[in-house]
């Protein structure tokens, strides 16, 4: 079940006005051109931030996600319908001769268990054409991002379009690695409503990483940094091999 930050109707409204530019975007922009790609499939898509980017390049786009909320807003930037939303997961994504697949904004946590990322990878194999791509970003474990995420404990307040005043504030709740767990809290200051938002992430690191994908039948081309993020993300661009 993704966290109420995606699947809350009020706050995957104001999920974009949060998560500020997307400097991130770019270099999967560039991945897709680089590797040819013309059949894109964004798993964990979200608000559709790069789908809708990917689609602006011409490119037949599918995003997946199991947050109704989220792709409402999603399907609000794609009015003319040039984009496939579909409401579920990678294992729920029929064949689509895929030549490329991507998961940004460390969609690659989320999953907790082996299991869950196992069959995450299979559902991605089965729709991703042979000799097709998977590229995604992980937080790389050594960094230890949850250390500034506790230290930086000062609320953000934005005038988010529509919504009005609202703030944020970001709670780290457990470290017990590879697991962290961290609280949002959002208060609406236009009717004093306040929803929380709880989430759990897994840090894998790179042989770990490395060693499920070989696992479930691609090979590892490369691991790259996010240029937006130096030395904080590993970016594996996987082949489909078998
Ligand atoms: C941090 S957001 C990133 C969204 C988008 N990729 C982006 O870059 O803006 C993580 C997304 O993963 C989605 N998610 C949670 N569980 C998932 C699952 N089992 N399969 C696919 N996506 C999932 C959430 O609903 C959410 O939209």
């Amino acid at each position: 079940m993704p966290g109420a930050i995606f699947s809350h109707p009020r706050l995957a409204l104001v999920y974009d006005a949060f998560d500020g530019d997307r400097d991130d975007l770019a270099a999967y922009l560039a991945i897709a051109d680089e590797l040819g790609a013309e059949r894109v499939l964004d798993v964990g898509c979200g608000t559709g931030s790069l789908a809708v980017l990917l689609a602006d390049g011409g490119r037949t786009v599918v995003g997946v996600d199991p947050a109704e909320a989220s792709l409402e807003v999603a399907r609000a930037k794609d009015p003319t319908g040039r984009i496939t939303w579909i409401h579920g997961d990678a294992t729920t994504v029929p064949a689509l001769d895929a030549d490329l697949a991507v998961m940004t904004g460390n969609v690659a946590q989320v999953f907790l268990t082996d299991d869950d990322w196992a069959r995450t990878l299979r559902g991605i194999h089965a729709a991703l054409r042979p000799g097709g791509h998977l590229v995604f970003e992980t937080r790389r474990p050594e960094r230890r991002a949850w250390e500034d995420w506790a230290a930086d404990t000062a609320p953000v307040t934005l005038d988010v379009p529509g919504v009005g005043s609202v703030e944020q504030r970001l709670a780290v709740t457990d470290v017990s690695l590879p697991f962290v767990s961290f609280r949002h809290t959002y208060r609406f200051l236009a009717d004093g409503a306040v929803v929380t938002s709880d989430s759990t992430l897994r840090f894998r690191d790179r042989d770990e990483v490395g060693t499920s994908l070989a696992a479930g039948g691609y090979r590892v081309v490369d691991v790259r940094e996010a240029p937006d993020r130096p030395g904080r993300e590993l970016v594996f661009v996987a082949e489909r091999v078998s």
